[in-house]
């Protein structure tokens, strides 16, 4: 019987602990777009978003006001853009010099959206909670 309790309570104190522990997590999207830019994203781009063969990603809030048009050129990548957008992007009208990769097929559209919002709070400095809602990624 002691036994018993003894190993209730230690699985209660775990419960506790990953409950009191989870509002301090960083938000999963967040954590997603993370992996995702190791993976797919920074050897062009750079370990810091500093820019290698891709431009550094310091702008991107500003090239791309709304997530939703960042993550359409990242599905797109360049070639694709031109032939359905055109010759340039973003808002700041950047002449598309090709060399981006279309991500459509190699990650999922969840992933997409994950690294957009993660390239613009980590490099471009917008707010985590902002990036997430706007790229749809918000709790997940
Ligand atoms: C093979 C190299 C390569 C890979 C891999 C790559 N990119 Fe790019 N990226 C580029 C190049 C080159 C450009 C500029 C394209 C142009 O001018 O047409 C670019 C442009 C961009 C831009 C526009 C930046 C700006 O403000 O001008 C964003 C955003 C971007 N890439 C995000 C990503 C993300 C996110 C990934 C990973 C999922 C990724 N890229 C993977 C090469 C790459």
């Amino acid at each position: 019987m002691a036994g018993r309790f003894r190993i209730t309570g230690a699985v209660c104190l775990i419960a506790m602990l990953i409950a009191s522990c989870a509002p301090s997590d960083p938000p999963s999207g967040l954590d997603v777009g993370r992996e995702v830019y190791a993976t797919a994203c920074s050897v062009c781009h750079g370990n810091s978003g500093q820019g290698v063969v891709g431009p550094a990603l310091s702008q991107v809030a500003l090239t791309w006001p709304d997530c939703a048009d960042q993550i359409r050129w990242t599905t797109l990548g360049s070639d694709r853009w031109r032939v359905e957008v055109g010759d340039t992007y973003g808002a700041t009208a950047k002449p598309v010099l090709g060399g981006m990769l279309p991500q459509e097929g190699l990650l999922t559209p969840h992933q997409i959206a994950a690294v957009t919002a993660f390239t613009r709070v980590t490099y471009g400095g917008v707010d985590g909670a902002t990036a997430l809602d706007d790229c749809g990624v918000a709790g997940s």
